[in-house]
C-alpha cells in the first residue's frame, strides 16, 4: 500500500467515526437530560396508572411526566395553539389517523380527537418521536408545536407529524380527568 492509499483510508475512518459520533451526542442531548433529572425506580416504571396534578400550568405551558418508562407530555394549549390545530385540512396531514388510545383506533386525526376535553385545551400524549424514539422539543419546529432534533421531525400543536421521516402522530394514551385538575393516565384496576 503506497502513502497515498494509507492517508485516504485513515482520512475515511476519521470522518465516518467523526459522523457516527456527531449522531450520537445529537440523540444523547435529546433523551439523557430528562431520564436523568426524572431517574425513574422500578416500581414507578411499572405503575398501570399514576394521577398527574395539573394544578400548576397555564395556559401556554406544559409539564412532562414519566409514565411506564417513557414521557408523557400534558400541555395546556392557548387559544391560538387550539385555532392553529383545528384549522389544518386533513388531507395535509401524513397520518391521517387519530392515535388516540381513547378512541376508535380508526378515527381520523382530527385535534377533536386528540385533545381531552371538548374545549381542546388539552393535550396529552406520548413524548417520543415515532421515527426512533427521541424525545421531540416543545414550541419549536415548521408548524410551532414539537421538533425532534434527532433526524429533524416537525409535529403540529396537536403532535400530529407534518414533515420529517416520522411515520405517525404522536400517540395519545388512555387520560381522563378525575377532577379538575388531576388526570388519569391510564385505568386504574
Ligand atoms: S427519532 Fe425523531 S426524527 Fe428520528
Amino acid at each position: 500500500m503506497s502513502h497515498a492509499d494509507d492517508y485516504e483510508g485513515t482520512r475515511r475512518d476519521f470522518i465516518y467515526y467523526a459522523a457516527a459520533g456527531a449522531g450520537t451526542v445529537v440523540a444523547g442531548a435529546a433523551v439523557w437530560p430528562l431520564v436523568n433529572q426524572m431517574n425513574p425506580s422500578a416500581d414507578v416504571l411499572a405503575l398501570a396508572s399514576i394521577r398527574v396534578d395539573v394544578s400548576g400550568l397555564q395556559p401556554g405551558s406544559q409539564l412532562t411526566q414519566l409514565w411506564q418508562g417513557k414521557p408523557v407530555f400534558i400541555r395546556y394549549r392557548t387559544p391560538e395553539e387550539i385555532e392553529a390545530a383545528r384549522a389544518v385540512d386533513l388531507s395535509e396531514l401524513p397520518d391521517p389517523v387519530a392515535r388516540n388510545d381513547n378512541l376508535d383506533e380508526a378515527v381520523p386525526a382530527t385535534d377533536e380527537n386528540r385533545a381531552l376535553g371538548e374545549s381542546g385545551e388539552w393535550l396529552v400524549m406520548m413524548g417520543v418521536c415515532t421515527h426512533f424514539g427521541c424525545v421531540p422539543v416543545g414550541e419549536a419546529g415548521d408548524f410551532d408545536g414539537w421538533f425532534c432534533p434527532c433526524h429533524g421531525s416537525h409535529y403540529d400543536t396537536s403532535g400530529r407529524i407534518r414533515s420529517g421521516p416520522a411515520p405517525e402522530n404522536l400517540p395519545v394514551p388512555m387520560a381522563a380527568f378525575v377532577d379538575e385538575t388531576t388526570i388519569l393516565l391510564g385505568e386504574e384496576a
